[in-house]
């Protein structure tokens, strides 16, 4: 089997995509159906690297690898070599001799590169300050199965230009949506990624006139991991772009919100939008185990069709 990497979603096909969402769904149902009767990876091994926090990516992927019969692995740099200087091309090759697959969540994109190109074995970017492509997975696979296929639609991003939104941008232009961004002057998204997606994305300063008939509308939290001292000064840059009800009335009347979680109540959403039964953010979170099991299982076994 040819070696496949998930460092952002432009690595895989749109076909692929799409055959990773109708798959998660699948699974989903099966899941549910029949218990965790189907073991693809039995006796494989996924490391998980994290140098930053996680709660949902960490259960996401440590339980879709139970539940594939295999085995998941976390690794930190406070307890591994990684944390004292062992350079990461190294540890690719040395997890390449041992385990199956390996998951990173770190701070610069390029060092999971860096990763990648020394590994002979899967590399899945589970979090870099530039992309988030495993949250886009759940998230299309949450949209997919709420209101049908995607093609042609329009998602409103609030908030900062950031990791979510890059890959919510590479999501436009590989589901061939619309994406309207609206986000304060100077927290735009890379110059470059953004250009590479076209007219399908397009910058709408203001939060409400970008939300107007929007289908979906998504945000994320204001300082990033890694941005913690920014907080304040990001707070007052960010005032104005809350995700509140007034926002998600002046879209289609068939609008569902997404945020990646964890989300700060009172800042980049309102204190009651999570409740609001236009949001799907919990389906969304649990969404990650299956669309990750889908990914897991594509870059393993490859495509069961
Ligand atoms: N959305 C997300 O990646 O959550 P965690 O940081 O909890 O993994
Ligand atoms: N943009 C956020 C996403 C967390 C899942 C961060 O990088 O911290």
């Amino acid at each position: 089997m040819a070696l496949r990497h998930f460092l952002t979603l432009m690595d895989l096909s749109p076909q692929e995509l799409a055959y990773l969402i109708d798959r998660s769904i699948t699974i989903k149902r099966e899941l549910a159906e029949n218990g965790p009767v189907y073991t693809p990876l039995k006796n494989r091994t996924l490391a998980m690297i994290f140098e930053k926090s996680s709660t949902r990516t960490r259960v996401s992927f440590e339980t879709g690898m139970t539940q594939f019969g295999g085995h998941a692995l976390f690794l930190s740099p406070r307890d591994s070599q990684l944390g004292r200087g062992e350079p990461v091309g190294d540890t690719a090759r040395v997890l390449s001799e041992m385990v199956d697959a390996v998951m990173i969540r770190t701070f610069s994109h390029e060092s999971i590169e860096s990763f990648a190109d020394a590994s002979s074995i899967p590399v899945i970017n589970a979090l870099s300050d530039d992309y988030h492509p495993c949250q886009l997975l759940a998230d299309m696979q949450t949209w997919t199965e709420c209101r049908g296929p995607v093609k042609g639609k329009t998602a409103v991003w609030v908030g900062d230009g950031n990791n979510m939104c890059h890959s919510w941008i590479n999501a436009a232009r590989q589901f061939d949506f619309h994406l309207r961004i609206a986000c304060p002057e100077g927290f735009e998204p890379d110059q470059d990624i953004l250009e590479a997606a076209g007219s399908r994305v397009k910058i709408v300063r203001d939060p409400l006139a970008a939300a107007e008939g929007a289908h979906l509308i998504t945000t994320d939290v204001w300082a990033s991991m890694g941005q913690e001292e920014e907080q304040a000064a990001r707070m007052a840059s960010f005032k104005g772009f809350q995700v509140n009800e007034a926002m998600l009335d002046a879209a289609d009347d068939d609008v569902m919100f997404l945020h990646c979680l964890p989300a700060h109540r009172g800042e980049e959403v309102s204190e009651t939008l999570l409740d609001d039964p236009r949001a799907f953010v919990w389906q969304e979170a649990g969404n990650r185990l299956h669309a990750q099991k889908a990914l897991l299982e594509f870059l393993m076994v490859g495509r069961i069709d």
